[in-house]
């Protein structure tokens, strides 16, 4: 989007629409007086009235009449009481707008950035939330209809009306548009259909990703994942006759090599449970598998585009799990990359075969912490719904650390105990080290759990966004599909991280 850094007034601005924040205490609002005289119609009356509503996330649009306006609308949002609006509330009621001009197919854009200032959000965090919430509520799913005679929009232009620096307001801007870009992109990942996004795809579009931003970037096939012995990944794989691939992404901006903050993203590019098959209606959606891959991608993005002074490494073990005469099957026993033994007793309990690979490969590649990520089980949304993420960790002031910028991006994260008897459970088997489903029960804890398994000592997050990654309809911030959850949160994280936290 085209970022115009010269500040127009109410009467210089050629815009398709300004977008305008009231609320209902907003008499002593800079420059709102000459905003009222200068287009001229009844709006304050029209407030008085309710026909521009001050409630949080109201969204009124009105034509200009005015001869002398170069801006064909007024877009007014709702911000409620000024006093205890919420940078959440604000990004939600940007979402709206999005969604709006997705509608109207409005190209050019001019925030009265001033209009959405508060006492607890600064302009310069109000033009974040503003970039981010517009473009998350614009994003729409790609089709495939042949018939589709919607033409795609896209923002094209926006302008800034503000008394702040306009270098900091379009800088603000700019990374609010970064975030929301890569939370679009997981999206797209995510919302791509099984047969379209196989395996080597996702492994293509990571090594695209590595050119993009100077990563380095390692992929191993079929026969380098036999050769390393990751009898887990394999194991998933074998029903397929699609490859696996185990995708690396590293990105230094610390000096030295060293604590490396380690994603690691389950990429089951479709999952039917195996021969532990799904019910018709479970198979419908689990495209989306690969939630976990998508944040984490995602998130290399964002830190690709703002580079910070921090190491972060990306693991992907990617496969789908599919049924053939060659399957993994219940009763068989595997040997993971760790040299662990597994006790195969449901086949759907794929992903954490996956991860315990990729975890393990992780460590081996010099993460000195790990946060993984994975649609992994039905039983985080009986849990906690379909709007928390569950967590698990061996580190609470790693998982604290993680909470705070999960606070910042609205990304909503929950954790559950992970206890002795639990590890118990899922190390018990008589014929190998663990098994792969311990019971009917708490199958977010031994999901979990069971990636745990492969950790060891080092500091660990486990989220589990079976629940958070695909929306059911559409929400404030983006449509029915692929949410890219936990890509903004991923990056603020690592954003804010310090050397204590790092400890
Ligand atoms: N991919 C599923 C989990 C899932 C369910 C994701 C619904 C998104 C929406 C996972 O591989 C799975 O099937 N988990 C099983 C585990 C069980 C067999 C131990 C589950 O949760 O039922
Ligand atoms: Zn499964
Ligand atoms: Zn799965």
């Amino acid at each position: 989007m085209y970022i115009n850094k010269n500040i127009p007034n109410f009467d210089s601005v050629a815009t398709d629409v300004l977008i305008v924040g009231v609320s209902k205490n907003q008499n002593n609002m800079a420059n709102w007086d000459q905003f009222i005289e200068f287009f001229g119609q009844p709006i304050e009356q029209w407030i008085k009235d309710g026909d521009i509503q001050t409630t949080a996330k109201a969204i009124t649009k009105i034509p200009v009449y005015s001869s002398k306006a170069k801006v064909k609308r007024l877009l007014f949002v709702g911000l409620g009481n000024r006093k205890t609006l919420t940078p959440d509330t604000l990004r939600e009621a940007f979402g709206l707008v999005g969604k709006t001009l997705q509608k109207t197919r409005k190209v050019s854009m001019t925030l009265w950035v001033d209009s959405f200032e508060t006492e607890e959000i600064p302009a310069s965090d109000a033009v974040i939330m503003a970039a981010e919430g517009i473009m998350m509520g614009a994003y729409t799913v790609e089709n495939y209809k042949t018939t589709s005679n919607v033409a795609e929009v896209a923002l094209e232009e926006v302008n800034f009306i503000t008394h702040q620096d306009i270098e900091e307001i379009a800088a603000g801007f700019e990374v609010g548009e970064i975030y929301a870009t890569a939370v679009n992109e997981a999206r797209s990942l995510i919302n791509k259909p099984g047969n379209m996004l196989t395996s080597s795809k996702l492994a293509e579009y990571a090594v695209e990703l590595a050119k993009q931003y100077d990563f380095e970037v390692e992929i191993l096939d079929k026969a380098q994942l036999e050769e390393l012995g990751m009898g887990a990944i394999l194991a998933v794989n074998k029903g397929s006759k699609e490859e696996p691939r185990m995708i690396t992404l590293k990105y230094q901006g610390a000096e030295n090599w060293e604590d490396v903050i380690g994603f690691v993203g389950k990429g089951v590019t479709f999952d039917t449970g195996g021969y532990s098959i799904k019910s018709k209606a479970g198979l419908v959606g689990m495209k989306g598998d690969m939630g976990g891959a998508a944040a984490v991608l995602g998130a290399m993005r964002i830190i690709g585009e703002l580079r910070p002074n921090k190491n972060v490494m990306g693991v992907i073990g990617s496969t789908d799990n599919m049924i053939s005469g060659g399957a993994f099957k219940p009763d068989d026993v595997i040997t993971t990359y760790s040299g662990k033994t597994i006790e195969i007793l449901n086949t759907d309990a794929e992903g954490r075969l996956v991860l315990a690979d990729a975890v393990t490969y992780a460590k081996q590649q010099g993460a000195n912490y790990l946060i993984d990520l994975a649609t992994l089980t039905g039983g985080v949304i009986t849990a906690l719904g379909y709007d928390k993420t569950g967590a698990l960790t061996n580190n609470q002031e790693f998982f604290d650390a993680f909470l705070k910028a999960s606070a910042e991006t609205g990304e909503f994260v929950w954790q559950l105990p992970l206890t002795e008897n639990d590890k118990k459970r899922i190390r018990k088997s008589d014929i190998a080290d663990l098994n792969n489903s311990p019971g009917s029960d708490g199958h977010m804890i031994f999901g979990g759990g069971f990636v745990g398994e492969f950790v060891g000592d080092t500091p660990w997050i486990h989220l589990d966004i079976a629940g958070t990654s695909d929306a059911l309809s559409d929400y404030d911030l983006g449509p029915k599909g692929g949410t890219g959850v936990m890509v903004r949160t991923l990056a603020t994280f690592v954003e804010r991280l310090t050397q204590e936290d790092l400890k």
